[in-house]
């Protein structure tokens, strides 16, 4: 997915743009002065794009509009929504610990002890001890040197990727790369090159074609977030060592999913020594809120005084480094809990596969349910919500047109009682809205 946009592609209208902005119906005249008494009129040509865009309006209109939908409780299993309690099958949260009591226990010490805030970034003032215990304990996990942390998983990706990669340099990234990671390629003053998803050849091709002697980084997801499936690392990296490019790894939904102990995506596939950097976050798996880069050591000292996502932004709140930390020392201790994660994606997987419903490729608790249709996905993400399932639409620019989808992501915390009710009401609203057959 490419999150370049995520809005629905329901055309814009042009009329709103053109339309009078005050009451009474008169056009606006933007050479005349306002009288004194009377408010300014905004003939901004900047904010013409406002006026235009329709494309929420007519989904809400529709009775369809899916996003910023208000949760009244603790992400867990089941959330309050609208003072109704409904099953939680559209969460990141896959260990299940955002409400575990010993992390909120350690966040509440956390708050006594430092405070709310760090008052500045890590580079000067806003370095705790804290933040280098929770460096160390993700270095040990990723067995990776060193370990830096941002604010959010968002903001490694813009500032590793613009830090590392210079003018001259090359970059080729997946097409279903994460947004944040094409953002990252678009600060770097290098090229970037994009080969279609998961396409070897294709990345081969790019390779071929540049300078032997230039640098080049390969990024990619390592679980891709809306198709759940795996990149074909073994691939990447013997290209990597062919043609003498860095790989790096975005592993967001692949910490505390694969690998041993949850260590990702290299680790899955004994690749971590391949691997040069990954980049996790703590807004999935670990329960709490922040990023964090793992290389070697003069990777990380490099980024430590190059990356102006880290030196010129606060650094990560007391709070979610503790959250963090204790959710990581939770998945250590009970790997249980991953083995329960798989059991659950496994159940789920079979249950909508007898059911008829087209999964695609995914390999992860993220099940894509492919609709292959703007206004079916949409129905069929509200009839969900109204027989008590959440889950989340994705239609293009998130994906292309024609693979638009329900992104279900299970949890370790998951009844069998809850994914079979959930599995009931699939079935029957995927009938309902024409997906499988009556
Ligand atoms: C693949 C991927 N990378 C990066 C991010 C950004 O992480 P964060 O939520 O910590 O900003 C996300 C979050 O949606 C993601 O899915």
């Amino acid at each position: 997915m490419t999150h370049d946009n995520p809005t629905p592609a329901i055309n814009d209208s042009t009329d709103v743009a053109r339309a009078p902005h005050r009451a009474g119906g008169h056009s606006p005249n933007c050479h005349a002065l306002p009288a004194l008494n009377e408010p300014a009129i905004d003939c901004s040509p900047l904010l013409v794009k406002t006026r235009k865009f329709q494309n929420a309006r007519k989904v809400r209109a529709l009775g369809l509009y899916p996003y910023f939908r208000t949760i009244s409780s603790a992400q867990d299993t089941e959330v309050i929504m609208n003072g109704r309690r409904i099953l939680m099958l559209g969460s990141n949260s896959y260990l299940g610990l955002t409400n575990h009591p010993k992390i909120k226990e350690a966040v509440k010490s956390a708050v006594d002890r430092y405070g709310s805030g760090c008052g500045g970034s890590r580079f000067l003032n806003g370095t705790l001890d804290i933040h280098l215990d929770l460096e160390e304990a993700l270095a040990h996990v990723v067995n990776k040197e060193a370990v830096l942390l941002y604010s959010t998983g968002f903001q490694v990706n813009l500032g590793v990727i613009s830090a590392i990669v210079g003018k001259g340099e090359y970059i080729l990234a997946d097409k279903s790369n994460h947004a944040s990671l094409n953002e990252g390629c678009l600060l770097s003053p290098g090229e970037m090159l994009r080969f279609p998803h998961n396409h070897m050849l294709a990345l081969e091709t790019h390779l071929k074609k540049l300078p032997p002697s230039a640098g080049k980084l390969i990024v990619v997801d390592g679980v891709f977030s809306m198709e759940g499936d795996v990149i074909r690392l073994p691939e990447v990296c013997r290209l990597a060592r062919r043609y003498h490019a860095t790989v790096m790894v975005d592993d967001a939904h692949g910490i505390g999913v694969l690998g041993r102990n949850g260590a990702g995506t290299a680790d899955h596939f004994s690749l971590t020594d391949q691997v040069r950097m990954i980049m996790g976050t703590f807004s999935k798996s670990l329960a709490s809120l922040g990023g964090f880069i793992a290389a070697d050591a003069e990777t990380i000292d490099y980024l430590k005084h190059h990356s102006k996502e880290l030196i010129f932004s606060a650094s990560i709140t007391p709070a979610n480094a503790a959250a963090a930390l204790a959710a990581l020392k939770i998945m250590l201790a009970e790997p249980e809990r991953i083995a329960g994660l798989w059991r659950n994606t496994e159940r789920m997987k079979k249950g909508l596969a007898s059911a008829g419903f087209d999964l695609g490729g995914s390999r992860t608790p993220i099940i894509p349910i492919y609709c292959r249709d703007l206004l079916t996905t949409f129905q069929f993400c509200k009839r969900l919500q109204e027989e008590g399932v959440f889950v989340n639409p994705v239609v293009p620019p998130g994906v292309a047109p024609g693979m638009e989808l329900i992104r279900i992501s299970l949890m370790a915390t998951h009844t069998d009682d809850q994914i079979d009710f959930a599995l009931g009401k699939l079935e029957q609203v995927g009938r309902e809205v024409g997906l499988i057959d009556r």
